[in-house]
């Protein structure tokens, strides 16, 4: 039966359909043959899907890595402008892996890559209540009520109002620790920005219960062990606050 040939490469782990998208537009992608358009079809058990020259066939391995993401690399696969990209950092992983949700141009830290398609979905759909745990040094001085702010969930931006989420204040105020259940582009520096401060270096240091590795140097990365592996397949607690 013909599909839509995101969702072959998505269900085949190859890439998530967004990123489907971009190795369509970017000619990877060929069907017997032939360079594949966007919105093209195929058949799988008639029709050969070639990305980069490899067929598809059975699901690849499941691969899942941790990047210590250094300022200074975009979250994606290529990109259009040139810049580095995270893509490049795991190359010689042996597998084509994409990044599970994003960390901005100049944030650092955790960040995980995978073709499981399943696990991507796991942690970044809206609603996934998986808590992202943040490091943040600002400048500007964070307003009296921004714990309360944060706890109520903080209206950023004039008019939109963000989950419950946590943050505990350094007690000179340059820097803090927050605790987040959504992703929205900018989320926590738009929270910041919306408590009066600003935030001028941004890290990740965990996601749900996967803490970043200390011993991995920025650009640096590592498989999962299957001990990780489980605290990101564990249920995600019942709480409206990080
Ligand atoms: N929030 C941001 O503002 N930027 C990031 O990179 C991640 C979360």
């Amino acid at each position: 039966m013909k599909e839509r040939i995101q969702k072959l490469l998505s269900a085949a782990g190859v890439a998530s359909r967004r990123q489907a998208e971009e190795l369509l537009r970017a000619g990877r992608v060929r069907v017997n043959g032939t360079a594949a358009q966007l919105g093209d079809s195929a058949d799988p058990d008639r029709d050969t899907v070639e990305v980069d020259g490899v067929p598809l066939g059975q699901p690849p391995r499941r691969r899942y890595l941790m990047l210590n993401k250094p300022r200074g690399y975009v979250t994606t696969l290529r990109d259009e402008q040139g810049r580095r990209t995270v893509a490049e950092l795991t190359a010689d992983c042996g597998d084509r892996v994409y990044p599970i949700g994003r960390l901005d141009l100049n944030s650092e830290g955790l960040l995980l890559l995978t073709n499981d398609g399943v696990l991507c979905h796991r942690i970044i759909m809206p609603g996934s209540g998986v808590v992202k745990e943040y490091y943040a040094e600002v400048t500007g001085r964070f307003r009296p009520d921004t714990e309360a702010r944060f706890r109520e969930g903080i209206t950023v931006d004039n008019h939109f109002r963000c989950l419950p989420a946590r943050i505990e204040i350094a007690p000179d105020g340059a820097s803090a620790r927050i605790f987040v259940s959504e992703g929205k582009r900018h989320q926590v520096k738009r929270m910041v920005a919306a408590a009066g401060a600003r935030v001028r270096r941004l890290k990740r240091l965990a996601i749900g219960g996967l803490r970043l590795d200390p011993a991995l140097a920025p650009g640096e990365y590592r498989p999962l062990t299957q001990e990780e592996l489980a605290l990101l397949f564990q249920p995600v607690p019942d709480s409206k606050t990080p």
